[in-house]
């Protein structure tokens, strides 16, 4: 079937295996996104949407139970409890291969086994990687299509021998004589989403949906790359890329790790409301760094495509993403207006009079249930996007002069703060905590600890990850990018968010990129470098001088508070903390001590 002796053998096996109807090796072409397109809507799961208003685009609804990651059936299979560590569900690999063999068995019965070569990263860059992912799911290959690079020069990179990382997928509802299939078929009883990171495979079962299904982008781009980069002395990150150009012409590039649905597509994208400052777009949401020989971190996108959040994207939010959906988009899990085109809550000020929402049910504003999915996404080709960056396809990457770390924390956490070194941002992104939000399946809202984005996505021990952020940053030669925490959702008494955030994120970003720059001040303090009060520009916004104090300020008592969570939160990990992050910790916690002794 292809040039690779061992990529047939896997194909043969599989197909031995899941006793498909028929294999299609994917080459990546118009013609076949179309034909999936067609298949998806013939089986009446996808809709074309109005050609006038949204040409070449579709709107899919999926099973109301398969409509996000779900952390609770995702599992790390080594062959040591220990490097799976607390964070992760682990599972023996050799039991967990046997239950995934079972379930497999005659699992594409009646459909079409899919081949998708995919590459993570421009084919043919020293950053990418290569993988295969198989599967019985016409939407998958579609969203592959969109979302990373497929087809023949993927192949022929492979060669003879290259190392690809085999992903089998399948939605787990095989059809029996002339079965029917479902709509959007997935077997939510049978969850499993299995890395085995020591052997390099992915083996997902049951769902149809996002980071569930699209294995190149959660399981592979983080999951497996993070042990990949661990052992090969890389970073692969949950964070977005971007470039910021001063109003001079000069420019940096900047990564931020957030959690899911706390912003990352957003400030990829912004729209910077202080004069002559542009932001372009590299990436939304992984990033992977590999070192350049100027001992500077080179970044590269390894996505070739968008699945960012429907709900809350309107022109006066991110009006370049709402640019990037003009056409060729595949919508999932939105509201249906009458003429044919989609909405969701956020999208315009006004919501439509009447559409029909997510599950197929006539819905109006006075509805109470919303008509979007809080997870609705949507599929979307980058190239398309009116601010990405022309280098974003670069095959070296694009060096990183300063790394943000940010979580959605209602109080405590400034506005922006800077680590002085490289052991202090490591330390920083390992006590972010957030809010849950709709990206997982779970309750919304509840905090937890964050760890650089990563805790869903962490392929390994969450505490020798830490151990290897250290590593990175004791490189001979290397030439780090600074560090800073940010916070863009603190809230006031009654609840709503102080900063307005979005294109406003830029005055920060502008500190940042002086900071890096060597021009703006910082006032020393104990929690880290914060903005002197005339750093950071507030100028025009609707902010009192109390609300600008709330976001600048160190909140001793807050943090003395957050020290025993810390403490315990490490505790979790046993010896394998750190030795620098724990100092980290303890000096933190003596500097807090004396302010607050020096104020009382
Ligand atoms: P994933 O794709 O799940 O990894 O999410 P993401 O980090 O890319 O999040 P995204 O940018 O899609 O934002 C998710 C939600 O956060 C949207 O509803 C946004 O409207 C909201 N949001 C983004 N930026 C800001 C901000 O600066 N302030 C406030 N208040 N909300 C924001
Ligand atoms: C996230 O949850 O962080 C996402 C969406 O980016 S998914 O691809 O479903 O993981
Ligand atoms: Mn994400």
């Amino acid at each position: 079937m292809t040039q690779h002796p061992a990529l047939d053998q896997w194909i043969d096996d599989i197909k031995t295996l899941c006793e498909p109807d028929q294999v299609v090796l994917c080459d990546g072409s118009p013609e076949e996104y179309q034909a999936m397109m067609q298949a998806l809507t013939e089986a009446g799961v996808a809709k074309p949407l109005n050609p006038e208003i949204r040409p070449n685009s579709y709107l899919v609804r999926s099973d109301p139970a398969d409509v996000a990651r779900v952390e609770s059936r995702t599992f790390i299979c080594s062959q040591h409890e220990a490097d799976a560590g607390p964070t992760n569900h682990w599972a023996e690999p050799e039991a967990m291969r046997e239950t995934l063999t079972q379930l497999f068995k005659g699992a594409m019965r009646g459909r079409t086994m899919y081949v998708i070569p995919f590459s993570m990263g421009p084919v043919g860059s020293p950053i990418a990687h290569i993988g295969v992912e198989i599967s019985d799911s016409p939407y998958v290959v579609a969203s592959m299509h969109i979302m990373t690079r497929v087809g023949a020069p993927v192949l022929e990179e492979l060669g003879h021998d290259g190392r690809f990382v085999p992903c089998l997928h399948s939605v787990g509802q095989p059809l029996e004589h002339n079965d029917v299939s479902a709509p959007w078929p997935c077997n939510p009883e049978n969850l499993y989403i299995a890395h085995f990171p020591e052997t390099r495979e992915i083996w997902s079962f049951g769902s149809g949906y996002g980071g569930n299904a699209l294995l190149g982008k959660k399981c592979f781009a983080l999951r497996i790359a993070s042990a990949m980069a661990r052992q090969e002395g890389w970073l692969a990150e949950h964070m977005l890329i971007l470039k910021l150009t001063n109003p001079e012409g000069e420019y940096r590039y900047v990564a931020g790790a957030f959690p899911s649905a706390c912003g990352k597509t957003n400030l990829a994208m912004l729209v910077p409301t202080i004069p002559g400052w542009t932001v372009e777009t590299v990436g939304d949401d992984i990033c992977w760094m590999k070192f350049g020989s100027d001992g500077k971190l080179y970044a590269i996108n390894p996505e070739a495509g968008f699945f960012g959040v429907a709900p809350g994207t309107g022109m006066d939010t991110n009006p370049n993403a709402m640019l990037t959906l003009d056409a060729n988009c595949i919508f999932t899990n939105v509201g249906e207006t009458e003429d044919g085109d989609v909405w969701w809550e956020g999208m315009t000020a006004e919501p439509p009079e009447k559409l029909i929402d997510w599950r197929g049910n006539h819905w109006t504003p006075e509805s109470t249930t919303p008509a979007a999915h809080p997870n609705a996404r949507f599929t979307v080709s980058a190239a398309q996007c009116p601010a990405i960056a022309e280098e974003w396809e670069r095959l070296e990457g694009v060096p990183i002069s300063a790394i943000l770390f940010g979580g959605r924390r209602g109080s405590v956490v400034p506005l922006v703060n800077e680590a002085s070194t490289w052991e202090q941002g490591t330390f920083f992104g390992s006590i972010v905590s957030s809010e849950k939000t709709a990206a997982a399946a779970g309750t919304i809202g509840e905090l937890r600890r964050d760890p650089m984005a990563m805790l869903p996505f962490c392929g390994y021990n969450m505490a020798d990850y830490w151990q290897h952020w250290i590593n990175i940053g004791q490189t001979e030669g290397a030439q780090l990018p600074k560090i800073f925490y940010v916070n863009w959702f603190r809230k006031n008494d009654a609840g709503g968010f102080i900063w307005p955030g979005f294109g406003e994120n830029a005055r920060v970003l502008q500190w940042i990129f002086e900071r890096c720059a060597g021009r703006a001040d910082a006032i020393e303090t104990p929690i880290g470098k914060l903005p002197t009060l005339d750093g950071l520009d507030f100028s025009g916004l609707d902010l009192s001088e109390e609300a600008i104090a709330t976001l600048l300020r160190v909140d001793t008592d807050g943090w003395l508070s957050e020290i025993p969570l810390i403490e315990s939160y490490y505790e979790t990990f046993g010896d394998k903390v750190p030795a620098a992050l724990r100092d980290q910790l303890s000096q933190l916690k003596a500097r807090l001590t004396a302010a607050a002794s020096a104020v009382a």
